[in-house]
Formats: structure tokens, C-alpha cells, sequence
């Protein structure tokens, strides 16, 4: 006797019917980039596809979004001024906070996620207030829950710091609380490695550390335990959505905390879609195929909600009939 799996697997109609992982467009969170400046639509070269908006150019794209199924954003500002302290990233009129009016002025239903994070607005490119060459983690704290304020302030519906300070959830909670925001979720980059697949976002946005690296503040991926202390701290500190980056290095990181009671956000990064688009490029490979399997291999895993930059093309593909979900 052994075992006949192949049973199962006999027609198509079988196989949807014992599936039993799926997408939805509602699940997928797309990545956009604003820019200061006028008449701006500039592809960002390490990213195919992905392109940095001024807010002139923001509604046509929003409205080609919208009618493709897209539900929920992710903002990065890209500011023309950069100092010391990254005024620019709260600033009342800041980038992200005119972005997200403008989202919000044309098409209200979108949700609108910014990432609050100081690396795109420092001069010296650090996620962070500098202490001599390091970051110092109390200060930053100061700046990053006014920032997720102004944003909320803008009309963002979901704060996602990402810049790996320690205690910033309960900083961001309290000074929501305290300013009647108690409604608005927090989305931590609870997990976040110190990565290589970041690279093409730092052109994209402009963040690159000027000196050094980030490791004082990112995860070292050679350590299989501390995501467990990540995650039980931000829990504590009032997080209402864990998020796990880069995405596909770290599947097991997923699986391991996939019976948490909050929803797991993937982040599948920058050079995870780079790679792909140059594959693809290339003709080595059939891009509806990766991008697909990727994003079941994430969603088997146990993760609820991906942010990718493939959002869009699949969106597209759904419409055009080329995949089904
Ligand atoms: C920090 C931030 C980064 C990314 C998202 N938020 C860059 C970094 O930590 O260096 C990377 C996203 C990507 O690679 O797609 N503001």
C-alpha cells in the first residue's frame, strides 16, 4: 500500500475545490511614491514599474489605482529639503501630509497607510535624532510620534512606523490617545532585518545612510529568537498589526508567530520585486508565475496582508482575465 496524493489532484475543478489558501485584491497594500516638485512622473530605475509622483500627478494615477481594484496605500515622501532633526517629515504641510489630503480629496475611500520613519528627511540619512555617530533611541521617540500625529492629523487612517526604535508603539499610542486618535491602528514593523533587499528603496526614496549602516537599530537575520521579543513588545505597547520585512528570506519567521491575535503584514520589499522585473526583463522567466507562487508561498505561510509592489500588475492581470483569484 502507499499513498495515492495524486487523487486529489485529478481535474481542475478537484483542485480549486481542496485549495484552501486565496488572495484578494482586499489583502494586497501598494507602495507610492510622492515627491516635491511639478509635473513629475519619473520611473525609478533599480524598480520598473514603480514611479515617484509630484502631487500634480497623484490623481490620475489614483484614479487608474482605483479602478483596478486597489484598495489601500502605502505613502513614502521623498522631500526637497533634508536637515539634521528631518523637520520636513512633520511638517504641517510636509510632502506626506499634502499626499494625503490630496488622496483623501479625490478618492476618500482609499486607505491610506504612511510609513513614519525620519530616513528619507534626515541630511545624514539615519532612521533617527544622531548621538554622536549612533541613533539615540529616546529623543527619536519625541520625533517619530509627532510625525505619526501629523499624519493622522492629514487624514492617514493606519500609522506604520518602520524605524526600529525601541518603545515607539507606546509613544505613537499615547500621543494618539492623548490628541483623541484613539481609533487610529497602529501598523508596527515589528520584525524588520537589517537587509540587502532594501537597496533598491534607497534610491527610490533617496535614504541611504550617508555613513554606516542600520544595524544598530534593524535585526540581525543571523539571530532565530529575538523576533519573538519584537513581537511580544509591541503587542504589550498596543500594535494592532504585526509586520514582518523583508518577506521571503523570512517565511519561517512568519510561520513561527502565525498563531498571534493580530494580522501578520508581509513586506515584500524592494529587491524582492527587482529581481523579479529583471528576470522578467530578460525573458527568464514567466513573471505572472513567480509573482503568483510568491505570493501564495506568503500567504501559506500565515501571512494576512502583503505590501507589494506587485500589486498594481496583478490588479491589472486580474482585470485583463489573465489570472483568477
Ligand atoms: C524606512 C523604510 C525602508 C523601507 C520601508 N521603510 C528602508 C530602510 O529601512 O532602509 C524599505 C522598503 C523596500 O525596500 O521596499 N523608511
Amino acid at each position: 500500500m502507499f499513498t495515492r496524493t495524486r487523487r486529489l489532484r485529478g481535474n481542475k475543478r478537484l483542485r480549486e475545490m481542496v485549495k484552501n489558501v486565496t488572495i484578494n485584491l482586499d489583502e494586497l497594500i501598494y507602495p507610492i511614491f510622492i515627491e516635491e516638485g511639478e509635473n513629475i512622473k519619473e520611473e525609478i530605475k533599480s524598480m520598473p514599474g514603480q514611479y515617484r509622483f509630484s502631487l500634480d500627478k497623484l490623481p490620475d494615477e489614483l484614479k487608474e489605482l482605483n479602478e483596478l481594484g486597489i484598495k489601500s496605500l502605502l505613502i513614502f515622501g521623498i522631500p526637497k529639503i533634508k536637515d539634521e532633526k528631518g523637520s520636513q517629515a512633520y511638517a504641517e504641510n510636509g510632502i506626506v501630509q499634502q499626499g494625503i489630503k490630496v488622496i483623501k480629496k479625490y478618492f476618500p475611500d482609499f486607505i491610506v497607510v504612511t510609513d513614519v520613519c525620519m530616513c528619507e528627511y534626515t541630511s545624514h540619512g539615519h532612521c533617527g535624532i544622531l548621538c554622536g555617530k549612533d541613533v539615540d533611541n529616546d529623543k527619536t521617540l519625541e520625533y517619530i510620534s509627532e510625525i505619526a500625529l501629523s499624519h493622522v492629523k492629514a487624514g492617514a487612517d493606519i500609522v506604520a512606523p518602520s524605524d526600529m526604535m525601541d518603545g515607539r508603539v507606546l509613544a505613537i499610542r499615547n500621543k494618539l490617545d492623548a490628541n483623541g486618535f484613539v481609533n487610529i491602528p497602529i501598523m508596527a514593523y515589528s520584525i524588520k532585518y537589517a537587509s540587502s533587499f532594501y537597496g533598491p528603496f534607497r534610491d527610490a526614496a533617496d535614504s541611504a545612510p550617508s555613513f554606516g549602516d542600520r544595524r544598530t537599530y534593524q535585526m540581525d537575520f543571523r539571530n532565530s529568537k529575538d523576533f519573538y521579543r519584537e513581537v511580544e513588545a509591541d503587542i504589550e505597547e498596543g500594535a494592532d498589526f504585526i509586520m514582518v520585512k523583508p518577506a521571503l528570506a523570512y517565511l519561517d519567521v512568519v510561520k513561527s508567530i502565525s498563531d498571534i491575535h493580530l494580522p501578520i503584514v508581509a513586506y515584500n520589499v524592494s529587491a524582492e520585486y527587482s529581481m523579479v522585473k529583471a528576470g522578467a526583463m530578460n525573458g527568464w522567466i514567466n513573471e505572472k508565475g513567480i509573482v503568483m507562487e510568491t505570493m501564495y508561498g506568503m500567504k501559506r505561510a500565515g501571512v494576512d496582508i502583503i505590501i507589494t509592489y506587485h500589486a498594481k500588475d496583478i490588479a491589472t492581470w486580474v482585470k485583463n482575465n489573465e489570472i483568477l483569484l
